[in-house]
């Protein structure tokens, strides 16, 4: 940490020296693009734009990720470079500067609550990547069918002892990093992850293309056919922008009050977007190729990457190898998500309940992963449990797919509105102006899309889900 930069201007609550700071402006970037590309990029973005028909989701989801995300990207690490403390205490802090009512606060625990609902089954995903790689490097994947690769996933998924194993190894992975704190944990990690990373990306992208069908993929992916997409498919696109770029959940906030005073937060957000998107568009690349060449379906669902991917790894030469490197790539995506999503309540209960970074990872990582086997459960032995059946709009859920329902759909969209409201209409403007430092044309660029259009278009993807 520098002692130049603990020096606060005009902040609000102040990063308190003891904090400790990223060491630059490439540890926050690398941080912030470790959290943001996940498995919602790398699992879910190919599978949603499979099924939503391409080009057009693309372009649309694009649109969405400038225009919407950006702006709370933005909003969320000002917020906390401003508070410069956990989550809930940097808005505190701020409605304390400022007069405005400390209830604002509130918005940060919805976030610290969603992230580490996520978390809890994040992780159980996270779990389904390491058991792949294991299953890729033995070779069961070598010329086998489809229905042999559904059973192995079927299989997994029935058996709630290797779902519990690679489940925790997962969490375990996440509070080791976590429980060393910022400077020696997360930064080392994350410089060293995710430009591992990009290399691994690229080396199943260079894969791609020598299947003779990449550029169908790029066609399918770049080549906007509007008659494909839907309205639900503009929605699906809004709240992917959001998850997919860790926002409404306090995370950027959390990691935002350890960005430097005199960094740009305009210009870091907006590195991190891209980062975000061309790992999402790499993936894409990565796998729009080997499932045209093999036939297969893009718009097989979930089951895209764990059913799909492997019959394609099991028929390619070197496809073990392929496979492998793989899998290991989702495991590191789904890793520095992960310690992002557990950093807020870690933050959180060292500073509200006075505990040690070690103590308050332990707790806060251990009800986590108890909650995570409920999840587990809900895949096998559980999965008739549906425990808000009697509602409508919970029928037929288990409780996976209830955390899943309630965080992105609910808590998310609630959360970034809720930052864009505060920011946009409650802070001061001249908080604002001073914290990001921008000319005056591109803040009111900014100012006024946070004020007007953001919230309305969250509104709309908000109120879509309930109904
Ligand atoms: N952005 C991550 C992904 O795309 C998921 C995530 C959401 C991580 C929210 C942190 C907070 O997989």
């Amino acid at each position: 940490m520098s002692e130049s930069t603990s020096a606060t201007r005009g902040s609000a609550g102040g990063q308190s020296g003891k904090r400790g700071l990223w060491s630059s402006r490439l540890a926050f970037i690398l941080a912030a693009t470790g959290s943001a590309v996940g498995l919602g990029n790398i699992w879910k973005f190919p599978y949603i734009t499979g099924e939503n028909g391409g080009g057009a989701f693309v372009l649309v989801y694009l649109l969405c990720i400038a225009a919407v995300g950006l702006p709370i990207m933005m909003a969320e690490v000002m917020i906390g470079r401003r508070g410069g403390n956990s989550p809930v205490k940097s808005i505190r802090n701020i409605t304390q500067a400022e007069g405005l009512n400390p209830g604002w606060r509130l918005v940060a625990a919805i976030g610290v609550l969603a992230a580490f609902l996520i978390l809890s089954f994040y992780s159980v995903i996270g779990g389904w990547a390491i058991s792949y790689v294991g299953t890729a490097a033995s070779g069961a994947l070598t010329n086998q069918d489809a229905d042999a690769i559904g059973a192995i996933f079927s299989g997994l998924l029935a058996s709630p002892g290797t779902l519990l194993l690679w489940h925790s190894v997962f969490m375990a992975l996440v509070m080791f990093v976590v429980a060393r704190g910022v400077r020696s944990g997360l930064e080392k990690a994350v410089s060293i992850l995710m430009p591992a990373l990009f290399v691994l990306l690229l080396v199943v992208v260079g894969y791609a293309m020598t299947t003779g069908h990449f550029g169908e993929a790029v066609s399918f992916l770049f080549q906007p056919d509007f008659s494909k997409l839907t309205t639900k498919g503009v929605l699906v696109a809004l709240g992917h922008a959001f998850f997919t770029l860790s926002l409404g959940m306090a995370v950027m906030v959390a990691y935002g009050s350890y960005l430097p005073k005199g960094i740009s937060i305009a210009k870091t957000s907006i590195l991190v977007s891209i980062m975000d998107t061309v790992v999402a568009l790499l993936a894409g690349l990565a796998i729009f190729p080997i499932v045209f060449a093999n036939g297969l379906e893009p718009g097989a669902g979930p089951g895209l990457i764990f059913q799909t991917l492997p019959l394609a790894f099991g028929q390619m030469p070197m496809g073990s190898l392929f496979g492998t490197l793989f899998f290991v790539l989702l495991i590191f995506a789904a890793w520095t998500s992960g310690i992002s999503l557990l950093e807020p309540l870690v933050e959180w209960l060292e500073e509200q309940k006075g505990m040690t970074r070690r103590t308050s990872t332990l707790a806060a990582g251990l009800s986590c992963w108890l909650l995570g086997i409920a999840s587990i459960l809900s895949l096998n032995l559980w999965a008739d449990v549906t425990p808000l059946g009697m509602f409508s709009m919970f029928e037929g859920k288990t409780i996976f797919d209830l955390l899943d329902f309630l965080t992105a759909n609910i808590l998310l969209p609630l959360g970034g509105l809720l930052i864009a409201v505060f920011t946009g209409w409650f802070m001061s403007r001249q908080a604002l102006e001073n914290e990001l430092a921008l000319s005056s044309g591109s803040f009111s660029l900014w100012y006024n899309t946070l004020r007007y259009f953001t919230p309305i278009a969250v509104a709309i993807v908000f109120v879509y889900n309930l109904i």
